[in-house]
């Protein structure tokens, strides 16, 4: 019988992971089809029922669902529950899993960058979701010192304090982390500041980076930032979002199959939709 797999979210009209994920289907001939879902808030419990009564394999969730859907599953992996998001959901022998492959896409996105990324210290910038993800998916992938700058320090300070991964970090303030900027090898952008409205707007002054820094971005729209062109100007290697948002698919498309996927085609396609091309 076909499989059905899909993704949760609100909005969801623009989502590039049907055709990533219809694309690997067929490139692996596996009979299944993945569709886009809106799920408005107030409907997610209904929504997970639903998608549980049908006997679906796996679903993605998306904005605004990756942390309310949690205590609707009926087991969350151990990074998931840390992270406190799930944006993974498979379906093992009729009970609904809940995974977090977006903090493990980035940095099996990094691995591809930086190999020696283990070995790097690394700077976040940002301490929202996306920013805990990866935060605690580097601390469990064994980087030694990752420091952190936000805006609100305090929650900068509450990640490091319920990291459960053995990882040294500090809580810097803008000024601090434009000073020492020169000690990272490893900068990520996790914030909204490049995106629209702000694209021509960085989150700080790259005046002292290190010329052997790699600076990463996690927003892949548009695909350079203000801060990736000024890290290029600066000499340093840049990573824009394509690879996160590619990298946790794979994961996700591997877990639901067993299969880990073409990653290089799926950077391809979403590539396509989104009219551009990267380095
Ligand atoms: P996401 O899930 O995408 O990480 P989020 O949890 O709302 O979204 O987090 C947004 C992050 O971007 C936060 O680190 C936020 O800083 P604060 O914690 O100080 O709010 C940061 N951010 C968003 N807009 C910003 C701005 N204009 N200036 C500085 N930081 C900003």
């Amino acid at each position: 019988m076909k499989k059905m797999f899909g993704v949760i979210g609100d909005p969801i009209a623009h989502s590039m992971s049907p055709a990533m994920h219809n694309d690997l289907f067929e490139l692996y001939g596996i009979d299944a089809s993945y569709l886009p879902f809106r799920v408005i808030k107030d409907d997610l419990e209904d929504a997970v029922k639903g998608l549980k009564a049908l006997g679906t394999s796996g679903f993605n969730v998306t904005i605004p669902h990756k942390t309310k859907i949690m205590p609707l599953l009926d087991k969350i992996d151990p990074l998931a529950e840390a992270i406190g998001a799930v944006n993974t959901v498979k379906n093992e022998n009729g009970l609904f899993t809940g995974y977090n492959t977006d903090g493990p896409g980035f940095v099996k996105g990094l691995e591809g960058h930086a190999a020696d990324f283990k070995e790097r210290s690394a700077l976040i910038i940002g301490a929202g979701g996306a920013a805990r993800g990866i935060y605690l998916s580097m601390a469990k992938a064994g980087v030694k010192r990752i420091d952190i700058f936000n805006r609100t320090m305090e929650k900068a300070e509450e990640l490091v304090k319920t990291c459960p991964y053995e990882v040294k970090s500090r809580v810097l303030n803008r000024a601090n982390a434009e000073r020492l900027l020169g000690e990272y090898q490893l900068i990520i952008q996790t914030t909204s500041i490049g995106m629209v409205p702000e694209v021509d707007f960085s989150p700080l002054s790259l005046e002292n980076l290190s010329t052997k820094a790699l600076v990463s971005d996690i927003i892949y729209n548009p695909l350079k930032t203000k801060i990736l062109k000024d890290a290029a100007i600066n000499g340093a290697a840049t990573q824009n979002g394509i690879d996160m948002f590619v990298y946790q698919g794979a994961l996700a498309f591997e877990k639901w199959t067993g299969i880990f996927p073409d990653t290089q085609r799926m950077k391809e396609n979403v590539l396509r939709h989104l009219g551009g091309y990267t380095c």
